[in-house]
């Protein structure tokens, strides 16, 4: 049965009826292997900066890199929704600066932007969301903010901390989000908030009372050396490529591959430029 490309009112009406499967994807051969799963969203997400192209964080990502990816995967077609993640810098600064580079993914092909942060973005992303781009929010950890933060670490563990978080929901709520992924926070927080509010919630590390779960394709996939302590690895991908690489370097020293050629097209051609 051929599927239908899924649309954030197909999203939105996923709360309370239905999990939403999230996963990141960041180029064309994944985002086909991913798309054929059928998940409801596939997340180009700014985490690429770390496990696609080696940097420290991701503070390093840009525009560009962002674009790239996220043209790599719309060019697969997936049926799930695409949402592309702004990087660093590219919404904090100005309401039309936000509004031009979100609007950069949408041309591409994607179908919303995700921003991390909280009430102090709700002018920004009422801006973005009015020029009819669609937004998801993102808060809790926070990782582009993770020098402020103070760390890697988990949030809304105190009443003062959790309260903010909550505010932060209420307030992106009505700057007219679609969906909104907390991550790495106090299950309690990340429950209440998905009681509190009309539009689906999707957890990284937040525990099981959200509408949906998001996970990186890097971690649940095993490649790469570090995984956060929230992220479950379905298989130790790192190893099968290593294993089918080895084999392939022992036959080629070996002599063994390849197995197949291909010669010249008949006999007489091959006998002329062969003795010449
Ligand atoms: O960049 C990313 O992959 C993300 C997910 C962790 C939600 O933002």
């Amino acid at each position: 049965m051929e599927r239908k490309k899924i649309t954030i009112r197909d999203i939105l009406k996923m709360k309370g009826n239905k999990k939403i499967v999230a996963v990141t994807s960041y180029d064309y051969p994944t985002t086909k292997i991913v798309d054929e799963t059928g998940v409801d969203i596939i997340l180009v997400g700014d985490s690429l900066g770390m496990v696609v192209l080696g940097y420290p964080s991701t503070l390093q990502v840009s525009m560009a890199e962002m674009l790239i990816h996220t043209k790599a995967v719309c060019n697969a077609k997936p049926n799930a929704l695409v949402v592309s993640d702004m990087p660093f810098m590219s919404y904090e600064y100005s309401k039309e600066k936000a509004i031009l580079n979100a609007s950069r993914f949408l041309r591409i092909g994607s179908d919303a932007v995700k921003l991390e942060g909280g009430s102090e973005y709700k002018e920004i992303i009422k801006g973005i969301v009015n020029s009819g781009i669609p937004v998801m929010g993102h808060i809790g950890l926070t990782p582009q903010k993770h020098k402020q933060i103070g760390g890697y670490r988990l949030l809304g563990k105190t009443y003062s901390e959790a309260k903010e978080i909550l505010n932060d929901a209420l307030q992106l709520e009505d700057s007219g989000i679609f969906s909104l992924v907390i991550e790495y926070t106090a299950y309690e927080v990340a429950k209440k908030i998905t009681e509190k509010i009309s539009i689906p919630t999707i957890c990284i590390g937040s525990g099981p009372y959200c509408d949906g779960q998001i996970m990186v394709i890097n971690d649940l996939l095993g490649l790469g050396d570090y995984s956060p302590e929230f992220a479950k690895k379905y298989v130790d991908l790192k190893s099968v490529i290593k294993e089918a690489i080895l084999n392939y370097k022992t036959e080629v020293e070996s002599g063994k591959f390849p197995e197949k050629y291909w010669g010249m097209k008949n006999n007489e051609d091959k006998k002329k430029f062969m003795e010449e």
